[in-house]
């Protein structure tokens, strides 16, 4: 098991305790490792979908043609904007009637929108949440109208009300930042040490911590043994958040952590950053300060930022590839519906601070400039694999 289990702050330290010695090789049906990154670091604590698992949970069957209810955050990336319009799509080619809302107002915008899914008689809810910890009534109100509940993307706490998590690996996906960006460093920077700052998500979601400790788990050794500087002194996940993953809230902390750190020639080598949208406000920023181009990390394969990785600009990004997502979860939808049993591949990473969610996890995949031709499925992510191929780098070197 993942040392980042306990993502809930409410969860007290023994139960902490109780959970960081189990290793998620001994997770029942688990299956290795199968992404891309494939850093030993990473491949050790992976647990990733989509392989055959003896796990499998039951959840009540429901008639064909009933409403399904998606409940999206904002959209802070394009990933978000991608899901809402295939949930729409696949969700009624598969015979369901889709609510599919974004909760663009906010926190009570979603706690609105969930509990007039309910109302209008869905069948199950899908919500990936701004804030996983603030949808507690709504959650028991579904449970009391014998709604299931799945998790999308980001987990829901402090809550028993959910049956199901589906999501990328979160924390292999960190890993794979923080195994990108010492990588890119050796690659580009020259001897060490090298000046590194850190950018995390926001605090409000449930993924930043996961994505900020997987990332964490390869930096710090090598900060601890000096191969890494950060001159800004913010190292912790509090210090390095980014306030509703807004690219201008990351942008004026970096325009400020470079104006007080790198004058007078000091070089910024590298940035860790959660996201493509962060990153490329970090790129802004570095560039209006007239540093050189620092090794970035990202996530999310956006359209924007796949010829910034083509030049190498932006050193790496994450697929996870939005269109096979939402197709294991209307599969996972159908499955139910029919009242056959769900596969699960996770039974112990994913504690909520109320119990351990039985999750389906994904694999997410690393790219950088050396595979990002190949790197993406035209059928299933058709924008991200059109952009890679429409680069000049692309073209000559396929
Ligand atoms: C998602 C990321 C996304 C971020 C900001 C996270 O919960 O997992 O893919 O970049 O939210 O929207």
């Amino acid at each position: 098991m993942r040392k980042f289990a306990i993502s809930v702050a409410a969860l007290g330290a023994v139960a902490a305790l109780a959970l960081a010695g189990c290793s998620s090789n001994n997770n029942t049906g688990n299956t290795t490792a199968t992404t891309g990154g494939s850093t030993p670091a990473a491949s050790a604590t992976t647990t990733s979908g989509g392989g055959a698992s003896g796990d499998t949970i039951s959840l009540p069957a429901f008639p064909a043609g009933s409403t399904v209810g998606v409940s999206l955050p904002q959209k802070t990336s394009e990933n978000w904007v991608l899901a809402g319009q295939l949930f729409t799509d696949q969700l009624t080619a598969a015979g369901f009637k889709p609510m599919v809302n974004y909760a663009n107002g906010g926190v009570t915008d979603q706690q609105n929108q969930i509990q007039a899914m309910i109302t209008a008689g869905a069948k199950v809810l899908v919500i990936g949440a701004i804030d996983g910890s603030q949808l507690g009534s709504q959650l028991q109100a579904a449970k009391d109208a014998g709604i299931s509940v799945i998790a999308y993307d980001r987990l829901l706490t402090n809550t028993p009300n959910i049956d199901m998590y589906m999501a990328y690996d979160n924390y292999k996906v960190g890993q794979l930042q923080g195994q990108a960006l010492l990588d890119g460093l050796k690659a580009k920077e020259g001897a060490s040490p090298w000046n590194i700052e850190l950018i995390a998500g926001s605090n409000d979601d449930s993924n930043s911590k996961p994505f900020f400790e997987g990332a964490m788990s390869v930096l710090q050794p090598k900060i601890d043994d000096g191969t890494l500087k950060i001159l800004s002194g913010q190292k912790t996940q509090s210090q390095a958040a980014t306030q509703g993953w807004q690219a201008q809230n990351a942008q004026t902390r970096m325009d400020a952590i470079l104006a007080a750190n790198y004058t007078g020639g000091t070089k910024l080598n590298g940035i860790l950053s959660p996201n493509d949208t962060l990153a490329r406000a970090a790129l802004t920023s570095v560039k209006n300060a007239g540093l050189p181009n620092p090794v970035i990390t990202g996530q999310d394969s956006e359209v924007a930022s796949i010829p910034l990785i083509a030049d190498g600009t932006q050193y790496s990004t994450i697929n996870k590839d939005t269109g096979k997502f939402v197709t294991q979860v209307v599969s996972v939808l159908k499955d139910i519906s029919a009242g056959k049993p769900v596969t699960v591949n996770d039974t112990k990473s994913y504690n909520n601070g109320n119990k351990i969610v039985p999750s389906f996890l994904l694999a997410p995949v690393l790219v950088t400039q050396a595979n990002v031709c190949t790197a993406y499925d035209p059928t299933t992510s058709p924008s991200a694999s059109a952009a890679a191929l429409a680069t000049d780098y692309c073209k000559t070197h396929k």
